[in-house]
């Protein structure tokens, strides 16, 4: 990468020291600001640390358990050396890590908590400016909904994919393979010894999942943005290059505090049809569209789930990348990464929105070339003519229902079926791999209670498992329906996000074993081939479930998460008129 610190002063003039936030606190002859030096002095630092110097937050979702991030201890320092060689002050503040892996029920449910926590650390405290750490999938979105409700300077930085597995020399892909050789392993053509060689060899390194799953998917899109460094987001986490760019990061967070440089400065709706566009073009995943929604509903944005799809219409596909197509982040960013991808698109982007350096995207990635392109596919010659999601419409999900076509079985994406309908994910434990369970590789398998009041949560169970029954007789794709999400490592034919979802009374409740239904997704329709009568009838007769908290955050969760179409945001969160700074008494 070259050198990115911009001069911000095109747009607007430095300001001076004592204008700074952070001056609010330290800057005042009185007794409040007494009590912040001294505390500050406590610390071991003396005036000079901070006197005239815009004081840089570093949010850090680190724990050790959250194993994407494990490298982020040793990288905020790597970030303060960049903050202190711009002549700013950083301070590091711990924030909920939303480990993917460990987080139960299912990290989405905190997502937004660490919004919340987002927002709350920035304006609390006497910050100037913030980098914030993250990349594992929550932490991406939650991290930018928190920073635009605050609209204080930021600079993302992403933990960066991590190295490629390898199991007897074939190349492993985070969550990919797992669901592929747990299928085989469950029809009885894995054994035990090389199932736990896999388990060693699958995660090598710190970093994130380096399949386009949701978070290489959303830390390029952060990028899309604008509020990365051009090219961060593709940088495997262990290579020396991600080091410089934590170092930059931090340097040109100086730089945005002493410009006063916010998100509102640069985000845009044009940004946001960029991160759309580029979404499709990557094969991106499928939570990215809940997360989008999310995100532009704090910057006042509305994104329909039509936008989505008439961009999918008219996008390439052009990034061959796991699990929609063959290859690892390694792989990509040895290619060009995403500032190469960009340059590909040409005139698909809006290349005059501007981005956390001060610079245009199109200034930014204008002399980024593909240096492979198997990895980076050029516009003459795309994975896929149009983009891998599609949404879809009808009487089973009015609100709308979204499908990865690109990472399912083309036979079955027009197709007619009987449904098979778990009432929720216990029963669907229970019975999947019962030898009498009635099932055919034609039957449409139907998950309820998987939304995001239904789980709670709205978790990855959309990639329902294959009964094993089917798995023995070499059946490996089914149409599948939820209100679930899924994780972007999956694959096959799964309908998701129906909305509304079933623990609401949307029609995906009044579904029962045995009714016809229809997926279309050229045509964009799910149909659930039952009479409007018959569906009045049952709907008489449904009662909801009962709410699975009576307190604490998950009962705020229940009271105020919307339904998918709409973000999986707390409806006070959205975007509305100013949060007043903090009084200093
Ligand atoms: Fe963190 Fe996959 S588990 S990104």
């Amino acid at each position: 990468m070259t050198e990115h610190l911009s001069p911000f002063s095109q747009h607007r003039p430095k300001r001076s020291a004592d204008s700074l936030r952070s001056a609010r606190w330290f800057g005042r002859d009185e007794l409040r600001s007494f009590g912040h030096r001294s505390r500050a002095k406590q610390l071991g630092l003396d005036r000079d640390d901070w006197e005239g110097k815009p004081v840089i937050g570093i949010l850090n979702t680190w724990s050790d358990l959250n194993t994407c991030h494990m490298h982020f201890r040793v990288l905020a320092e790597q970030i303060k050396r960049g903050i202190l060689k711009a002549g700013g002050l950083p301070m590091e503040i711990p924030v909920m890590s939303v480990g993917e892996s460990f987080t139960k029920p299912t990290s989405m449910l905190y997502r937004n908590f660490l919004a919340m926590e987002t927002e709350e650390s920035l304006r609390s405290n006497p910050l100037d400016a913030a980098v914030l750490m993250g990349g594992c999938d929550k932490t991406t979105p939650a991290l930018l909904m928190g920073a635009l409700s605050m609209n204080l300077p930021v600079v993302y930085v992403p933990a960066g994919p991590m190295l490629k597995g390898n199991w007897r020399g074939e190349t492993l892909g985070s969550g990919s393979d797992v669901w592929k050789y747990w299928d085989e392993k469950r029809a009885g053509n894995l054994s035990d010894e090389a199932w736990c060689e896999i388990e060693d060899g699958i995660a090598r390194s710190p970093g994130h999942c380096m399949t386009m799953g949701t978070a290489s998917t959303m830390t390029a899109l952060a990028e899309t943005l604008g509020f990365s460094l051009p090219g961060a987001s593709s940088i495997p986490a262990s290579d020396s290059a991600h080091i410089r760019m934590a170092v930059r990061s931090g340097k040109l967070a100086v730089d945005c505090a002493w410009h006063d440089w916010k998100p509102s400065d640069f985000i845009t709706r044009e940004s946001f049809e960029n991160a759309i566009t580029v979404d499709m073009a990557i094969g991106g995943s499928t939570n990215a569209i809940v997360h989008l929604i999310a995100v532009a509903g704090r910057a006042g944005l509305p994104l329909p789930l039509d936008d989505f799809d008439a961009i999918s219409r008219k996008t390439p596909h052009l990034a061959d990348l796991r699990p929609a197509g063959k290859y690892l982040m390694e792989d990509f960013y040895f290619a060009g990464g995403l500032p190469a991808l960009l340059n590909a698109m040409g005139d698909l982007l809006h290349r005059d929105c501007l981005t956390v350096n001060g610079r245009t995207l199109g200034e930014n990635f204008k002399d980024a070339a593909i240096h492979n392109e198997k990895v980076i596919r050029p516009r003459a010659n795309p994975v896929a003519e149009s983009g891998g999601t599609a949404v879809l419409r009808g009487n089973l999900c009015p609100d709308g229902a979204v499908i990865k076509h690109a990472a399912a079985d083309p036979e079955l994406l027009t197709h007619t079926g009987p449904a098979l309908v778990f009432e929720d994910y216990p029963d669907l434990k229970a019975r999947l791999d019962d030898p009498d369970l009635p099932v055919t590789p034609d039957s449409i398998l139907v998950l309820k209670n998987a939304g995001p009041k239904g789980a709670p949560g709205m978790p990855e169970w959309g990639m329902l498992p294959l009964p094993k029954k089917l798995l023995e007789a070499g059946v490996r794709d089914m149409v599948r329906l939820s209100d679930a999400r899924m994780s972007g490592t999956s694959y096959g034919t799964c309908v998701l996000h129906i909305a509304p979802e079933s623990a609401l009374g949307g029609p995906l409740a009044l579904v029962r074993d045995g009714d016809r239904i229809t997926l279309d997704v050229p045509n964009r329709t799910l149909t659930l081939e039952v009479s409007d009568d018959e569906l009045a009838a049952r709907r008489a007769a449904w009662s909801p479930p009962a709410p699975h908290y009576a307190r604490g955050y998950g009962k705020l969760y229940l009271d105020h998460v919307t339904q998918a179409h709409e973000g999986c945001d707390f409806d006070f969160l959205h975007h509305g008129p100013p949060t007043p700074e903090p009084a200093i008494f």
